[in-house]
């Protein structure tokens, strides 16, 4: 495992990311409020360019079978990326897909130290 300085934390507003390359890999990181969150540029489903997207929310209804009401809020905003190809949206504090458990991203550890944003992987 190899670490590597980014600059300055404070490069990133929050929910800003940065996409750099890696060891030949294109790895984008989040500022999702009170932490950075490390992902590979690379969606699951088929390859296509996940974090070319800026952070933002999703939709989430309610269904109350009392009154037969559906309730719609927007959720989670600046922590879900979706993937400009088809979609599919993810949760960058969860790490996984939002409509299959079982669908994760792979992540890579990052931590601010003397200021600084350091990934390793
Ligand atoms: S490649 Fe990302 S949703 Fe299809």
């Amino acid at each position: 495992m190899s670490e590597h300085n980014l600059g300055p934390a404070d490069q990133l507003d929050e929910g800003d990311h940065l996409i750099v390359e890696l060891k030949g890999r294109e790895v984008a990181v989040y500022n999702i409020g009170d932490d950075y969150v490390a992902y590979p540029n690379w969606c699951p489903h088929q390859g296509g360019p996940l974090c070319e997207g800026s952070a933002s929310g999703t939709v989430d209804r309610c269904f109350d079978r009392e009154t037969l009401e559906t309730e719609t809020m927007w959720v989670k905003e600046g922590e879900v990326v979706v993937c400009p190809w088809h979609g599919w949206e993810f949760d960058l504090r969860e790490n996984g897909f939002l409509h299959d458990t079982d669908s994760t991203l792979p992540s890579y550890p990052v931590r601010v130290e003397d200021g600084n944003l350091v990934v390793s992987l």
